[in-house]
């Protein structure tokens, strides 16, 4: 794993768009995984001013979300489809064709999960996968105990997790209880990870994750079993990990 030192939430930000839109230039028809939560905001910030500035072109890109709640509308503003069409699609040439999410109110849910991972196979794949850190190690919403093997599937939230993200609710009985996500296994098939970590908040799961053993207790450890993971990670978030593992 690549690790990549920055002064904090805003540099982390700058430069995980920077290298993504390195990736893009390179390959303008790339198929890239994205997640949501807190961590990205600015990085997508980051990548619409660019657009407007430097008019770099999201129309040959086929996006696939990490997860959705089960339950949400997409107009929901908690749902994960208003958050992106906020915080990118909207704001970017991207055709709303080429962006998937699963789909929470689907009347058959495993078919849903199901149907996911065949059209990410049927895309052959990410070529780059966005990830957020939880802080209990999970990254979609495969949460501690999850099956290394799991592709996407139907998820129970741990209870720290729903804690952690009401803050987007009004209240905790509002953030709801399951979620689909893609498993470990889809997040692995990817070619290249860019996990990105800020604030004191992570520091610990970012200590877990570079000298823990791998688990499925902490499923982020599996990262260490992929050949090419960049992390992108602030000086908060780094605060337990000694400077000759990162640049
Ligand atoms: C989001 C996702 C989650 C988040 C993680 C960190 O799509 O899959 O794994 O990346 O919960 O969330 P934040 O960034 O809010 O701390």
């Amino acid at each position: 794993m690549n690790i990549i030192h920055t002064k904090d939430y805003n540099n982390m930000s700058r430069k995980a768009a920077q290298y993504l839109l390195d990736k893009i230039k390179h390959k303008p028809d790339m198929t890239l995984g994205l997640a949501t939560g807190g961590t990205p905001v600015k990085f997508y910030d980051y990548l619409v001013r660019d657009h407007q500035q430097q008019d770099t072109s999201y129309k040959n890109i086929t996006t696939f979300n990490l997860d959705e709640y089960i339950g949400l509308d997409p107009k929901d503003t908690n749902s994960y489809h208003y958050y992106m069409n906020k915080h990118l699609f909207q704001q970017i040439d991207i055709p709303q064709e080429q962006t998937f999410i699963p789909n929470g109110l689907a009347d058959n849910l495993l078919e849903e999960c199901r149907q996911y991972e065949q059209t990410i196979d049927h895309h052959g794949g990410m070529d780059l996968q966005i990830l957020g850190l939880g802080g209990n190690g999970h990254i979609g919403f495969n949460e501690p105990g999850t099956s290394f093997n799991q592709e996407t599937h139907i998820v129970e939230l741990a209870e720290s997790t729903r804690q952690a993200n009401a803050r987007f609710f009004q209240d905790l009985n509002k953030v709801p209880t399951q979620a689909i996500t893609m498993g470990i296994a889809s997040i692995m098939k990817s070619k290249e990870i860019l996990l990105l970590v800020s604030g004191e908040q992570k520091k610990e799961a970012l200590h877990l994750l570079i000298n823990g053993e791998v688990s499925t207790e902490f499923p982020a450890s599996i990262l260490k079993k992929h050949p090419h993971v960049t992390i992108i990670a602030d000086e908060k978030a780094l605060a337990d990990i000694h400077s000759s593992y990162y640049a």
